[in-house]
């Protein structure tokens, strides 16, 4: 196949990236994702801040454009991210106790409810471990403690029930201490029926990065009973060494099979949130690079 989303659905999985739905207008930036992917993730418009601005007033306009767009094209849609530290609206900020239980639950119902049945999976959950494999100290782990992880797939799943509902972090991408803390997680949620589907592997890396146990690490995942995805996978480089990292892992998605879809987290260099370190398979002005040839050909191999 000539495209990634073709060639990655030659194995049943999807190729897809995140988007800035305000690009759309942009005629080399559309012809690009409507060419090549299968797949988007709104890169900042479904999350807390742009959905929710005041308490209960949803603004759902970006991330419905995005969807609009998936549909008329015959993608699917990540949804990213219900619950997370950061990008916080300011009124959630000051919440104590449980008031911003009631607002978490309230956001996760009223945000998956709007979208159920136009999302393949959610990334319910962002960023909520450590290096050393300790819960983040943010403000829903100090005021809800513990149990607010599990709260929270347990409202997403009431409120989309047929989405594959995922915990997605970064650093995650080898067999360390954050992602055993994260395999034990789920474990312990599926022993006892906590609805959780999938693992997301961000996979913010560079050329450098160590990938050695990187299939390993999503191999481990996949047999104790969840799918697992890589959600934002953007590489810092250039050339054959850029291009190497991108075929490796493209190859450890491959080699397991509950790893359904890779998504890129931009796909120009154009726009990236690390565009100083041209992590994308696409250049400035949208021509393939190697990397590219190097993940098409890997999907292709498969
Ligand atoms: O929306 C405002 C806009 O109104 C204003 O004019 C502009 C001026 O700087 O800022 C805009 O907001 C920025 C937003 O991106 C949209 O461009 C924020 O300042 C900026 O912080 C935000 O950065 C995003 C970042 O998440 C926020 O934490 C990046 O685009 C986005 O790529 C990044 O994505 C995260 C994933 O969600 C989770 N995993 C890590 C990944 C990379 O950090």
């Amino acid at each position: 196949a000539d495209t990634l989303g073709a060639a990655a659905a030659e194995s049943g999985r999807y190729f897809g990236t995140a988007v800035g739905p305000h690009l759309l207008g942009e005629a080399d930036y559309a012809a690009t994702l409507n060419r090549e992917f299968t797949s988007v993730v709104a890169e900042n418009d479904m999350k807390w801040d742009a959905t929710e601005p005041s308490p209960g007033q949803f603004n759902f306009s970006r991330g419905d454009q995005l969807v609009d767009h998936a549909r008329s094209q015959g993608m699917e849609v990540r949804g990213h991210t219900l619950v997370w530290h950061a990008q916080q609206p300011s009124w959630v900020q000051g919440l104590t106790g449980d008031a911003l239980r009631q607002a978490m639950l309230g956001h996760i119902d009223g945000v998956a409810g709007h979208y159920a049945g136009d999302i393949s999976s959610w990334d319910v959950v962002n960023e909520a471990f450590e290096w050393d494999g300790s819960r983040r100290q943010s403000n829903l782990q100090q005021q809800l403690g513990d149990g607010w992880i599990e709260e929270a797939f347990r409202a997403a799943d009431a409120a989309d029930p047929n989405a594959t509902l995922c915990y997605n972090d970064y650093g995650t991408d080898a067999v360390n201490a954050k992602s055993d803390a994260i395999y034990r997680m789920v474990e312990d949620f599926l022993a006892r029926g906590v609805p959780i589907d999938c693992v997301g592997f961000q996979s913010h890396l560079d050329s450098t990065s160590d990938l050695s146990t990187y299939r390993q690490n999503l191999q481990r995942f996949s047999d104790l009973g969840v799918d697992v995805e890589i959600t934002e996978l953007d590489i810092g480089g250039s050339g054959a060494a850029q291009a190497d990292a991108y075929r490796q892992v493209t190859e450890a998605c491959l080699a397991v099979s509950r790893c359904t879809g890779i998504t890129i987290w931009g796909f120009t260099d154009k726009y990236s949130w690390r565009d100083d370190v041209t992590p994308l398979l696409f250049d400035a002005t949208y021509q393939k690079k190697e990397a590219y040839h190097a993940v098409l050909a890997a999907l292709n191999n498969a």
